[in-house]
């Protein structure tokens, strides 16, 4: 199906083009969760180092429930939206003392915490766990509208869900963690906002957007 093609074409392309990250290499929720929280209004470049202290200093979540507030904002220094650090902290906290130190294993639950809203919830369920939930965020509203040419305004309140839905049915029941890291690194190496690569994108024979000279007006947005 059109379906199956997308998500083979998106995971060869990421399998040419990886980009080897330190929270790709384990399978520890606590930790993808530290990098998904950072990465939330962070660039990769800039949230490694924090992703390296915080992983060091607090190398489990009972290290950081233990932690004072002060020593884990200190350590947040520089990144920005201090609420984030106060989540975290108060999320440890709440797994520690009330979920017996058992770190949540679904996307029910995850989405839950403070501070996990359903993009963070679908990466850590599916990078930990295996679970089949598709990330959905401005990356990938880019892609998808791109290759099958929706033109629904992504400031829309229905873009969301009509998106949610279709990247759901695209993501692959066996690679669910592979697709989700491929549609992250697409959108932010390869179909990028302005002027992406198509000349060398392995998807441009069968990409609405190049087929019909539509790239450059795809995604719509409407500013209100
Ligand atoms: N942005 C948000 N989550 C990410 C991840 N896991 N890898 C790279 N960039 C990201
Ligand atoms: Fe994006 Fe261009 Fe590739 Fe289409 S051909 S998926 S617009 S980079």
């Amino acid at each position: 199906s059109e379906n199956q093609a997308f998500s083979n074409q998106i995971i060869s392309w990421y399998r040419e083009n990886p980009r080897e990250l330190p929270w790709r290499e384990t399978s520890d929720p606590y930790k993808i969760w530290l990098s998904e929280i950072i990465l939330q209004q962070t660039r990769v470049a800039q949230g490694l180092p924090y992703y390296y202290a915080f992983t060091q200093t607090f190398p489990t979540v009972k290290d950081l429930a233990l932690a004072s507030e002060s020593e884990v904002l200190r350590l947040w220094q520089g990144l920005g939206y201090y609420s984030r650090a106060r989540n975290l902290h108060s999320c440890a906290k709440s797994i520690w003392n009330d979920l017996g130190g058992r770190f949540p294993s679904s996307y029910e639950s995850l989405i839950k915490l403070k501070g996990v809203g359903s993009y963070t919830a679908a990466a850590i369920s599916s990078f930990a766990f295996g679970e089949v939930k598709a990330v959905v965020d401005g990356n990938v509203f880019r892609v998808l509208s791109r290759y099958f040419g929706i033109d629904t305004d992504i400031a829309s309140g229905r873009a969301k869900k009509e998106f949610e839905k279709l990247a759901n049915q695209l993501i692959p029941e066996k690679a669910p963690a592979e697709f989700n890291q491929a549609m992250m690194d697409f959108g932010a190496r390869q179909c990028i906002p302005k002027n992406p690569a198509c000349e060398n994108c392995p998807l441009q024979v069968t990409c609405f957007a190049f087929k019909n000279d539509l790239v450059g007006q795809l995604p719509v947005k409407i500013n209100k």
